[in-house]
């Protein structure tokens, strides 16, 4: 069997779980009649491929606007009367840099069909779709520097720490869960005797840098520092050391909803993934298990920081171990050790974190958990009413007093004379309503002024 009818035998419907028909790039659910396209040859495997492509490119047009937003500002402080020599030189090579970013990452991206989506800046900034706001198309972006670029040593120190949670036993089938950039499951593949590895990520930037690299291509992206030592912009070459073997193939769709077979593979990778998922570790747990064949291994690697609004779903290592046991793992090996984490030459900004993995053997199956849903049906197929409750009735009240201020800015009034509109439409007390404007000002005023980071 080729690699290529291995993969087409792993995947799986991520609405049903029934095996896939391909067509060319194409692939088809017959039972729920979906299509799932590729994008520059990566397949497209989102249970709602078609909402994921238009939210993807609702980030990508973000993106562009926002970076459009930023080197406009560049060029409107270049315009100024009195800049020092080397100000003016700083500045012209970031506004510069920005233009020529936004070109290659249009570049980049267009197989995501950018031109069929378009709306103004204040749109996106008003309608945040799905995505997490913290999980936009820029927000692993200095991983592509790090793995492709400059990043040797910690690209090394993350394989070892993986090389050593394997004992030296070498999975067939290996599925790395939030890939990023690739790096981790390039090497797996190009320094072990693996015959498969699938990378799945849901970021279409990091997955078309890391699928194009490991054929070999180079790929011309800006760096740009957290904090420079030189220019405010680095434009990086970026390379794999050699294109990978057959076997590697990159996937893009949700972690929560896995298209893959139950089973299909004997390691599941989970690189600085598992706490920034907004799922229960226990659900990920069942998930994992289910991924994996007897005997497969998970191992995990990165930082246990999780977030959950719930504090017992906090866990630390010790009620993850206990986890892993009750959701059908045995044989857990736990280690630590420090590692060198987005140190790039080109700022004077780095980390050295303590990085927990462990190998965890399948020991049984456990019950199935529900499929993920990340949005209730009346946002998903938009014909049941919008409910009433009590945290979209108190969100609507504080929208329409922000309307309302943000209406009364017509560039004579003050906060005083604002203020004074606000007592007379009853919405606050003469005492609450000055500082509670000043407060709401400042917070517009800073958001005004933050600057990009990349
Ligand atoms: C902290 S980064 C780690 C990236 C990579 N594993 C590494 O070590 O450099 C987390 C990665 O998980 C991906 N990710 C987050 N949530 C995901 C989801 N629900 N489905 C697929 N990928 C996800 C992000 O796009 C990002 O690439």
């Amino acid at each position: 069997m080729t690699t290529a009818e291995t993969l087409r035998e792993l995947l799986a419907c991520p609405r049903c779980d029934a095996p896939l028909a391909s067509s060319g790039a194409t692939r088809r659910c017959g039972g729920c009649e979906v299509d799932f396209p590729s994008v520059a040859q990566i397949p497209w495997l989102f249970a709602e491929p078609n909402a994921a492509l238009g939210e993807w490119r609702g980030r990508l047009h973000f993106s562009l606007q926002r970076l459009e937003r930023d080197r406009q500002r560049v060029a409107a402080a270049l315009g100024a009367a009195q800049l020092r020599a080397t100000t003016r030189a700083r500045l012209e090579s970031l506004e510069h840099a920005t233009r020529d970013h936004g070109v290659r990452l249009r570049t980049l991206l267009a197989p995501l069909g950018l031109e069929q989506h378009s709306a103004a800046y204040e749109t996106y900034l008003a309608l945040r779709t799905r995505l997490p706001a913290d999980q936009g198309l820029t927000t692993y972006y200095s991983n592509i520097h790090r793995d492709w670029c400059w990043g040797g040593a910690e690209n090394d120190a993350s394989f070892e720490a993986l090389a050593d949670a394997m004992q030296g036993e070498t999975p067939n089938r290996a599925l790395v869960l939030g890939a990023g950039a690739g790096r981790l499951a390039y090497d797996l593949h190009a320094r072990t005797t693996v015959n498969i590895t699938v990378a799945l990520d849901f970021n279409p930037l990091l997955a078309l840098v890391a699928d194009a690299v490991a054929r070999g291509r180079n790929v011309e992206l800006y760096e740009f520092p957290i904090a420079p030592r030189g220019e405010p912009a680095v434009l990086r070459t970026l390379a794999a050391p050699a294109a990978a073997r057959p076997g590697l193939f990159f996937v893009l769709a949700d972690a929560h909803r896995p298209p893959f077979r139950h089973g299909g593979f004997d390691a599941v990778v989970t690189p600085w993934l598992i706490d920034i998922l907004p799922e229960r570790f226990d659900v990920l747990c069942a998930r994992i298990n289910a991924l994996l064949g007897d005997g497969g291994r998970w191992l995990n690697f990165g930082s246990l920081s999780f977030h959950d609004p719930d504090p017992a779903a906090r866990y630390g290592l010790d009620e993850c171990r206990a986890a892993l046991e009750e959701h059908g793992f045995a044989d857990i090996r736990v280690d630590e050790r420090d590692i060198p984490y987005l140190s790039s030459p080109a700022s004077r900004h780095a980390r050295r974190e303590r990085i927990v993995s462990w190998s965890a053997r399948k020991q049984r199956d456990i019950k199935k958990v529900p499929r993920h849903h990340a949005l209730p049906e009346w946002i998903v197929r938009g014909a049941d009413a919008v409910p009433l409750d009590d945290a979209f009735r108190s969100q609507a009240a504080a929208t329409r007093i922000q309307a309302f201020l943000m209406s009364m800015i017509d560039g004579r009034r003050s906060i005083k004379d604002m203020a004074k509109l606000v007592v007379e439409q009853r919405l606050m007390t003469a005492e609450e309503a000055e500082p509670a404007l000043r407060s709401f000002f400042i917070k517009m005023y800073d958001d005004s002024r933050r600057g990009t980071s990349y």
